[in-house]
């Protein structure tokens, strides 16, 4: 009996996917690289950008043929996308040939709900409006000498644009406890050179529960630990990071001299549009100090253009802060409506051909900077 995951999205759901892995292999499932033999095909999905979604809804569509050919085959879809409600049952009612359909507070049940599938042949639809933060699950860690770790879940933020805090739920700590447990049993296999903490927000660690100390202590009680390993994180949000965490990292060998501090935009309008919480110039400021203090740092950082309201002055600005800064790395993305959010329903909404025009400009503007860096 084989299993196969379709994974959308980020870091946190490729992490995800590797303990809905560690959940089917508990069942007896064995991993198989191809979609076409697996007896259940799991789509984790991503509901960031609209595109995304309809990816997603594309490619679960496809399966109908290979469900008519195998009656058998058990169909389970969840991540975010489905943790809206709508959308999950749009899902449900869509697609007659999808067994299983769960959200993101409830991956932990996947097991039971396989069984009760497997027992009682009714379709399920299990929608959960939030969780806890759940241990003990088997990971079955996938991506080469690189393994993940939660540090939390959720976020708090509510950038006008995103539906992360709407799928994700509220930021919650793990228990430092725990995160120290996994990464020794990780350094004891030493099979893995970096560990990377995860989190929707990495430096709001413990802002839920002060017992667990801040995130910077979480990272120096980490290198403590002996072993031979690199540690790294993401993602940071620049209202957060602090000179506790520059200077932590600063330190410590163990920490890799890399950071993704995303900035979205370079105009302080947009940003307030945004409801980011922090000025460029407050962003800049903290870009010379961790260069002051690791001049060798590689920074990347996310963009998003055509954000509503966005003037040509608006990306000039924007354009002009990407210079300044000269990333090693920027993922740039046109602004995408998400519905709920504050921003769908702002006026200013900017039309595809601009957006694509911007984005464009700044892919080649990244180019000429990096070539230079080269030279
Ligand atoms: N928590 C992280 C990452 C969130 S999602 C952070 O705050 O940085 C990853 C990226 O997707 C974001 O940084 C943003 O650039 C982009 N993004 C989020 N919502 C979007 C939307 N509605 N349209 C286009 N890009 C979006
Ligand atoms: Fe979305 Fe903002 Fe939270 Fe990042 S910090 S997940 S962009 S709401
Ligand atoms: Fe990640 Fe997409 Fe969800 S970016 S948190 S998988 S909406």
């Amino acid at each position: 009996m084989f299993y196969h995951i379709v994974t959308y999205g980020c870091q946190m759901n490729v992490h995800e996917s590797e303990k809905i892995a560690g959940i089917l292999e508990d069942l007896g499932y064995e991993f198989t690289p191809t979609r076409n033999n697996a007896d259940v095909i799991v789509f984790n999905t991503c509901a960031i950008r609209e595109g995304a979604e309809d990816r997603a809804f594309g490619n679960i569509g496809a399966l109908k043929q290979q469900k008519r050919k195998n009656k058998n085959l058990l169909i389970v879809v969840c991540g975010c996308m489905t943790q809206q409600k709508d959308v999950a049952q749009r899902l449900f009612d869509t697609f007659p040939f999808v067994d299983i359909i769960l959200g993101t507070h409830n991956i932990h049940l996947l097991k039971s709900l396989v069984m009760r599938k497997l027992n009682e042949r009714k379709r399920i639809l299990q929608y959960m409006e939030s969780g806890d933060v759940v241990e003990g699950i088997n990971v079955k860690r996938t991506s080469g000498d690189n393994a993940w770790v939660n540090i939390m879940y959720g976020c708090n933020n509510f950038c006008t644009y995103c539906i992360v805090p709407y799928v994700r739920g509220r930021e919650k700590s793990r228990k430092k406890i725990d995160i120290i447990n996994e990464i020794k049993e990780i350094i004891a296999l030493q099979s893995y050179k970096t560990i990377t903490l995860l989190g929707q927000n990495v430096n709001s660690y413990g802002n839920d529960d002060p017992s667990q100390g801040t995130f910077a202590q979480l990272l120096q009680n980490i290198c403590d630990l002996q072993g031979d390993f690199k540690l790294t994180f993401m993602t940071s949000h620049p209202k957060d990071l602090n000179d506790d965490v520059i200077n932590v990292m600063a330190q410590n060998d163990k920490i890799l001299k890399e950071l993704h501090l995303p900035v979205q935009s370079g105009s302080n309008k947009i940003l307030k549009a945004m409801n980011r919480n922090y000025t460029i110039e407050h962003y800049l400021n903290i870009v010379n100090k961790l260069r002051g203090k690791m001049p060798d740092i590689r920074l990347s950082t996310d963009i998003i253009v055509g954000f509503p309201g966005e003037t040509e002055e608006d990306f000039q600005d924007t354009c002009d802060l990407v210079r300044t800064v000269e990333y090693d790395n920027i993922f740039a993305f046109m602004y995408s409506k998400r519905g709920g959010t504050v921003a769908d329903k702002m006026t200013g909404q900017i039309d595809d051909e601009t957006k694509h025009k911007r984005v464009n400009f700044l892919l080649n503007l990244e180019k000429e900077i990096k070539a230079q860096k080269e030279n």
